[in-house]
């Protein structure tokens, strides 16, 4: 097992879920990069006010010099990623499917779990899905102590094992329990409509919730 060292940590999205995570780590003290489709200049004043201490960056640059990379953009814009500039990385996917807000897109409309078609498109990125089940507020307020027995849970699902221990570490950090559902293709038990999306569970009851849906 070997996890990585994680000093930086790059967003791809400075919308709602992308700026809550980016605070929670800046509190908890790694250094974030932030990028959206836009120029560093045309986000700097967003960031300035939303994530104090975040740079605007470019996604080439808030990518490599990243040591876990989060994709924090809206799944129906997955094509505009470019899978070289993520290849190697370990990439937290907290995108979701949502036809109504995406628009309806074949690839997704199947019983395959959104991020395993993502991860067919980063074929060399060491993708862990998580986030994608809490909303953004509950991310910034919901945050607490390790040890604290009300301390929200986040699962994490992923085929690289190391990737998974790196984002757990990092989850933990930054005020929450990871609970590991195991394989990328798990993650269709914490998508969205299952019982576990949109729930407030600690550890225990998000361990039995994930069984409860296999
Ligand atoms: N909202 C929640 O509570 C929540 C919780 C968990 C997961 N999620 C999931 O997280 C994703 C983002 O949701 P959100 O609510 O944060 O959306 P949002 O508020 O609409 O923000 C989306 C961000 O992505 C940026 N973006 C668009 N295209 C991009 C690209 N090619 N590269 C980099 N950035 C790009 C947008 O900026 P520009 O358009 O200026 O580039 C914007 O900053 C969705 O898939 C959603 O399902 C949301």
């Amino acid at each position: 097992m070997q996890i990585t060292e994680v000093k930086t940590i790059g967003i791809l999205g400075a919308g709602r879920v992308g700026t809550a995570i980016a605070r929670r780590a800046i509190a908890a003290g790694y250094a974030v990069k932030i990028a959206t489709s836009k120029s560093p200049e045309e986000i700097a004043l967003l960031l300035e006010i939303m994530v104090p201490g975040a740079v605007a960056a470019t996604a080439q640059d808030a990518i490599a010099e990243s040591d876990i990379v989060i994709l924090a953009l809206p799944l129906s814009k997955y094509r505009q990623l470019q899978p070289e500039l993520l290849a190697g990385k370990i990439v937290i996917d907290a995108m979701n499917y949502w036809a109504p807000t995406d628009g309806t897109i074949p690839e997704f409309e199947t019983e395959a779990s959104s991020s395993e078609v993502v991860q067919k498109f980063l074929p060399q990125s060491r993708l862990v899905r998580s986030f994608n089940h809490m909303g953004y507020h509950e991310i910034d307020e919901e945050a607490c102590p390790k040890g604290d027995s009300e301390r929200r849970a986040l699962a994490i699902a992923g085929d690289d094992m190391d990737a998974r221990q790196t984002v757990a570490h990092f989850i933990d950090r930054i005020g929450f329990d990871p609970v590991d559902a195991g394989s990328l293709a798990s993650s269709r038990l914490f998508a969205t409509g299952t019982p576990v999306f949109g729930a407030s569970l600690t550890r225990d009851t998000m361990a039995d919730a994930l069984q409860q849906t296999v």
